[in-house]
């Protein structure tokens, strides 16, 4: 590993450990469901810094949800050591055993072939276990990735593509991203080629439920994602995809057999599904020429079909604006230049309503 990585790898962690190590903080009662943080460089610049994208398409702030500024770090809630359970398990874990990075909660073992130690346990210091972020199924949260159903090069590409700085973001300061670059970078080849060959050897499975709907609930990010106002109400959606966990109970102990919920907007489906068959007039480009009659993925080109909409959102953004870059990802350019926020939404709200 060249030593301008490893120099940046200090700086990382001590951002990382902060985050995760702070104990549960009050939610403030009026805090807006995306907060409107300006796009600020990382202090410590580890990430590229934010490229320019046009004042009338800013980064959506529901996929890019960063815990408020009042508090700016992840906000999880109190560790205890009472034993709990979650559905169709026999395992028992208290929230502190559930929230150990270093020991990712199996709930649900059968629900997964065996995997690799660097998957369930990382390798302390760093690299934290893979199965705490992405779930032994692969199925991965609104802030991360779903890992099943990629290719094993095409995983090991990512990783790289992350230790090079290659694939960057536009919010340079979510700590959710500056996460896995330190994971990235961490990580041994032989650890790589181990977790990767593991995650390409699942297939996905249903895990989000997508909604069409007019009304959300009013949503505050909590440890990065959305959740309930605990003050109520709902709000229109808006040209928005509200992606929650379907029991944020069951989410706060990261229980892998209760999967998400996406609220999209009336119509958005159908739209979506227009231009990702026909490319809209040329608006865009058919999806399947490239990920697949069922776009669960061809070769190397990565399965987008019922994947996370927060992230397929993150990433053609990302990839729209100039943070995500590559030979590989050159192919997309042409997908993404004229897309408008709605179209991303309904692309994305399409996308992810199919079976992955
Ligand atoms: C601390 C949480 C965390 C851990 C641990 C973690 N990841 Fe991630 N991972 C993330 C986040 C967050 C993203 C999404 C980043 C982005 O927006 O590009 C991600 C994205 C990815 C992607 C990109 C998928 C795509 O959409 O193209 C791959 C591949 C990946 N992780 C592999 C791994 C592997 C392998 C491990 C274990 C060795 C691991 N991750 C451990 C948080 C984590
Ligand atoms: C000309 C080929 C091509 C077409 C057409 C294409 N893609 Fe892609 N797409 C790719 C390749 C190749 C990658 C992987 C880039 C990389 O290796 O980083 C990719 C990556 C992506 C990603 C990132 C996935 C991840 O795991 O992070 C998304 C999301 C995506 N494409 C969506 C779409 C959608 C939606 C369409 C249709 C509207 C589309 N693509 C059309 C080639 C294509």
């Amino acid at each position: 590993m060249a030593k301008t990585r490893t120099a940046l790898l200090p700086v990382f962690f001590a951002v990382g450990l902060i985050a995760w190590n702070v104990a549960s903080q009050p939610v403030p009662p009026s805090s807006p469901a995306v907060p409107a943080t300006p796009v600020t460089p990382a202090p410590d610049s580890s990430a590229p810094a934010a490229p320019a994208y046009p004042a009338n398409d800013p980064p959506p702030l529901w996929a890019f949800a960063m815990d408020p500024p009042e508090t700016a770090h992840f906000q999880k809630s109190a560790d205890d050591d009472v034993p709990k359970s979650v559905p169709n398990s026999t395992v028992q874990l208290s929230r502190k055993q559930a929230f150990n990075l270093f020991d990712a909660p199996d709930w649900h073992p059968d629900s997964h072939p065996p995997a690799p130690d660097i998957v369930m346990h990382g390798r302390r210091p760093r690299p934290a276990a893979c199965a705490f972020c992405h779930f032994a199924h692969g199925m991965g949260i609104p802030e991360g990735a779903t890992l099943a159903g990629l290719s094993e090069n095409y995983i090991l590409e990512q990783i790289n593509a992350y230790r090079s700085g290659a694939r960057g973001t536009v919010r340079p300061d979510m700590i959710a991203f500056r996460g896995m670059v330190g994971v990235a970078k961490a990580l041994t080849d032989e650890e790589a080629k181990a977790a990767a060959s593991y995650y390409a050897s699942l297939k996905g499975r249903p895990w989000i439920k997508v909604v069409e709907t007019k009304t959300v609930p009013k949503t505050i990010v909590k440890a990065y994602t959305l959740v309930r106002d605990p003050a109520g109400g709902t709000e229109p959606i808006g040209n928005r995809i509200i992606e929650m966990p379907l029991d944020e109970n069951l989410f706060d102990l990261r229980d892998d057999g209760s999967g998400f919920i996406a609220y999209v907007p009336v119509g958005s489906i159908k739209r979506g599904r227009a231009l990702v068959t026909t490319g809209g007039k040329g608006k865009t480009i058919p999806c399947a020429a490239c990920h697949g009659s069922d776009l669960r993925g061809m070769g190397d080109v990565p399965a987008i079909a019922g994947r996370g909409p927060s992230n397929l959102t993150r990433q053609l953004y990302n990839i729209q604006y100039g943070a995500r870059n590559g030979t590989q990802v050159d192919l997309m350019k042409p997908v993404v230049a004229k897309l408008t926020p709605e179209d991303r939404v309904a692309i994305v709200a399409y996308v992810s309503s199919l079976k992955p």
